[in-house]
């Protein structure tokens, strides 16, 4: 006869051999200083983030026995500020019947005292083999599924059996909930509703695409930004592209239960950036996480049994235009040490007297009608670099990490507004990663790079003389002696 192990034991075997697996890799020079990432093994969405009780709770997609995609729980981190976090037990393990072979993406709702995660149960070789299941935690730390589970049994009749990634948010006194899913190739949103978090339902069809949107759309989120509402979706198959993520700007009509699109756009240009998720904080910002990898990103740390990360939150807005934009949190102004200020001309390619391997750079470059290409190089040294470009003439910001060192070499462009005046670039450096924030967020591009520990040479270059006004932060590690709680 096998015994079952119950929950607890699940989460504390999981937890206790992640810590120990976090040894291997721990002097690595790839692991990240002020980004979140698994004690070890693997990491892919951000799940659940909330704002409960005054602290921020960030979930993840946690494989914790090994460093590729497997059997999934969540994981979790929590914090006051943002900065400073700290690495709690894994929430939930799979080992139900309904989500045996993972607890996968979800959200979570502050619900009075009561902290609620909504997941996706998965059972491959079962129909349906996704459903919806909760739960919940009073001190926000232990969690304890429901016996309702699974909530929703899964995708009403006549819906393809890809059906997950449930968000839950609150309007008017009631809960609502959004599923992904895909139809004949059609990517969609089914819309829930319920008064108790237990009891849903299904109000229909949220949102569909319209044929060249790809085929499923994974971990929908629906917020408001004042006058719009906004849905980010990662689709699959959309431009012939495996995974991206987009958001479409509109109106909510909760009369028709149909979300009424405007326009779309990528969020991140990247190649490393996927599956977002927001949460709405005490002081009223919406800020998203996403995953700083993709499924199909090479993954060098892998061989040290650490893979995956979160970008760093970012705070979103809509301009005049109702284009999404996306500011770093002002709180991580204060992992900023040193600060060096350059008022330079550019001209052909120069080499700096600082060096960055944790920091960021805030370069603000005045245009003219000479300007044509120009930009910097960060983690350089002899034979590595990874260029940051502006072409002026064809409006686009561009990265290139043919020499940026292992892994990926493949070049990434977006679209940059030029208007004839500044063009300004904020960098975070990260030991592994770089995220790109163009003219205050308008345009962002999120990557990986395995760069040698030495190369961190910042270098600056352009075809015509320009004026750049420069500072450069070196960064504080607060990942490396994160606080543990058993
Ligand atoms: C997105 C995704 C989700 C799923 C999860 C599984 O990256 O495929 O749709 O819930 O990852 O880990």
């Amino acid at each position: 006869m096998t015994i079952q192990k119950t929950h607890e034991q699940l989460i504390k075997e999981a937890h206790e051999l992640s810590l120990r697996e976090g040894e291997i890799g721990k002097n690595n020079p790839h692991r990240l200083a002020f980004h979140l990432d698994p004690p070890s093994n693997w990491m892919n969405d951000p799940n659940g983030l909330v704002y409960f009780n005054e602290e921020y709770h960030v979930f993840y997609q946690f494989t914790p026995d090994q460093p590729e995609t497997g059997l999934k729980f969540w994981g979790h981190f929590r914090s006051k500020d943002l900065i400073n976090w700290e690495l709690l037990p894994p929430a939930i393990a799979p080992g139900e019947e309904y989500d045996l072979d993972g607890c996968w993406s979800g959200s979570a709702v502050a619900n009075n005292d009561e902290l609620t995660l909504i997941y996706t149960g998965h059972v491959d070789n079962k129909s349906p083999k996704e459903v919806q299941c909760i739960a919940t935690s009073t001190d926000g730390v232990h969690f304890t599924k429901h016996q309702a589970n699974p909530v929703v049994a899964g995708p009403p009749p006549g819906f393809s059996e890809d059906f997950r990634d449930p968000k839950v948010w609150k309007h008017d006194n009631s809960w609502y909930m959004v599923v992904g899913n895909g139809l004949n190739g059609n990517g969609q949103v089914l819309l829930y509703q319920s008064s108790n978090l237990v009891n849903w339902t299904y109000l229909g069809v949220m949102a569909e695409g319209d044929g060249t949107q790809g085929f499923m759309w994974e971990c929908p989120d629906l917020i408001n930004l004042g006058e719009k509402d906004v849905l980010i979706l990662s689709p699959e198959g959309m431009d012939n592209i495996k995974h991206k993520s987009i958001y479409k700007v509109g109106n909510m009509n909760y009369e028709t239960n149909k979300f009424e699109d405007e326009q779309l756009a990528m969020i991140d240009y990247g190649s490393d950036f996927y599956a977002p998720q927001t949460l709405k904080d005490g002081k009223g910002r919406t800020i998203m996480f996403g995953w700083m990898n993709l499924w199909e990103s090479s993954m060098p740390t892998r061989k040290d049994r650490f893979v995956g990360s979160l970008t760093i939150p970012r705070e979103l807005r809509l301009n005049d235009e109702n284009k999404l934009i996306q500011i770093p949190v002002e709180e991580l102004k204060q992992l900023r040490k040193n600060n060096k200020h350059y008022d330079l001309k550019v001209n052909e390619e120069m080499i700096l007297d600082e060096e960055v391997e944790v920091g960021e750079i805030e370069a603000t470059f005045t245009i003219s009608c000479e300007s044509k290409r120009f930009g910097l190089k960060v983690r350089c040294s002899e034979d590595e670099e990874t260029i940051v470009g502006i072409d002026v003439e064809r409006n686009v910001l561009f990265i290139d990490r043919k020499k940026s060192g292992e892994g990926d070499t493949s070049m990434m462009e977006a679209p940059i507004t030029i208007n004839n005046i500044q063009v300004s670039l904020r960098l975070f450096v990260d030991r592994s990663s770089l995220e790109v924030f163009a003219n205050g967020g308008e345009t962002v591009v999120t990557t990986r790079i395995y760069p040698k520990q030495t190369s961190q040479n910042v270098k600056l270059f352009s075809e015509n003389e320009i004026d750049l006004d420069l500072n450069i932060y070196e960064l504080e590690d607060k990942m490396t002696n994160k606080k543990v709680i058993l």
